[in-house]
């Protein structure tokens, strides 16, 4: 078996996961002003913003992510001379995949609350070659300073799950979208996250535990569909993508470490407890009996060309 590869599933297949547990500040304690202790809902006010630029790069260069981002380009219908907003574009990772496909005839507006981020993707998007071809602004997905009926694809990809009111930027989504355009939205479902290991209880206590204290939503990824329902888009439809390692991939090992680490920091494990389980993953790993799935979720659905009209 190799790691890292496309996994079974309904409709596409195989990712590597977003990590959205990124470490906060390297041990250093989270600073947020909301209730909720998830980095991503205030990048700028961590103790070290720079971190996730490298983070988000580092996820966004790896070969699953860039085949994720493709089949989920594709199955919203990007293509040469689309008009596309992705909001919550971090780094700019998924708008410069846009910014190729659409070429010169499209148009590509990138939006993050995070001037930290949309300064790096401006510097990235210059670096590749792209000046010019991305315009990235600082702004909050749920107050789009954009008219309605702009966009021929508006997307948010590892977005909803950090946000408090996800409801609200589907529907800025949704209203920025023309008539007979599509939104699509992407997520990984961290209660899909599953590990082989004879731990079981520490285990979910481990994974379920952490995600429930730095990821907003963790089972983002399944609400994707009743979301764009709820926003009034038609002719919605999913995809399901599996992220499957079976070898403890060095992206995989850091995310399990972070794992264990804020499992101590949460009080969910002993730290004799959370070292304990991360040995028996890498002696796992060397009996090659390491198994590790993620689920994506990626939906779509067409802005009615009659507001309420049929389904
Ligand atoms: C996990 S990152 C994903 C970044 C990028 N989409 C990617 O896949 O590489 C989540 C992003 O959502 C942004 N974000 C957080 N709250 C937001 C909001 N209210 N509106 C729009 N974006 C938001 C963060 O600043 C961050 O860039």
């Amino acid at each position: 078996m190799r790691g890292d590869r496309r996994g079974s599933s309904a409709g596409s297949a195989g990712a590597t996961p977003s990590w959205g547990e990124v470490r906060e500040g390297g041990g250093a304690p989270l600073r947020v002003s909301a209730a909720h202790a998830d980095p991503y809902r205030a990048i700028d006010r961590q103790p070290d913003p720079a971190q996730y630029v490298a983070f988000l790069e580092a996820r966004g260069r790896t070969a699953s992510q860039t085949r994720l981002r493709g089949r989920f380009l594709r199955f919203c219908g990007v293509r040469p001379g689309s008009n596309v907003l992705e909001v919550g574009t971090g780094t700019g990772v998924l708008a410069r995949d846009v910014a190729a496909i659409v070429g010169r005839r499209g148009r590509v507006v990138a939006v993050d609350p995070s001037r930290v981020l949309v300064s790096a993707a401006r510097r990235l998007a210059r670096e590749q070659g792209l000046d010019g071809r991305i315009e990235f602004r600082v702004g909050e997905g749920a107050r789009l300073r954009v008219p309605a009926g702009r966009f021929d694809v508006a997307l948010a990809v590892t977005v909803l799950l950090h946000v408090p009111d996800a409801g609200a930027i589907v529907r800025e989504l949704a209203r920025v979208t023309r008539p007979g355009g599509v939104v699509g939205i992407q997520d990984q479902d961290l209660g899909s996250l599953v590990l082989d290991h004879p731990e079981r209880a520490l285990t979910r206590r481990i994974l379920d535990g952490v995600a429930a204290r730095t990821i907003v939503d963790p089972w983002s990824g399944r609400t994707l569909v009743g979301q764009l329902a709820a926003a009034g888009l038609t002719r919605v439809r999913l995809t399901t993508d599996v992220f499957q390692d079976t070898t403890l991939t060095p992206f995989t090992r850091s995310m399990l470490e972070r794992r264990a680490e804020n499992a101590v920091r949460f009080r969910l494990a002993s730290a004799r407890a959370a070292a304990r389980w991360l040995e028996t993953i890498e002696r796992l790993a060397a009996e090659r009996r390491f198994v590790m799935t993620l689920n994506f979720y990626g939906a779509a659905g067409i802005k009615p060309v009659t507001p309420g009209g049929p389904r």
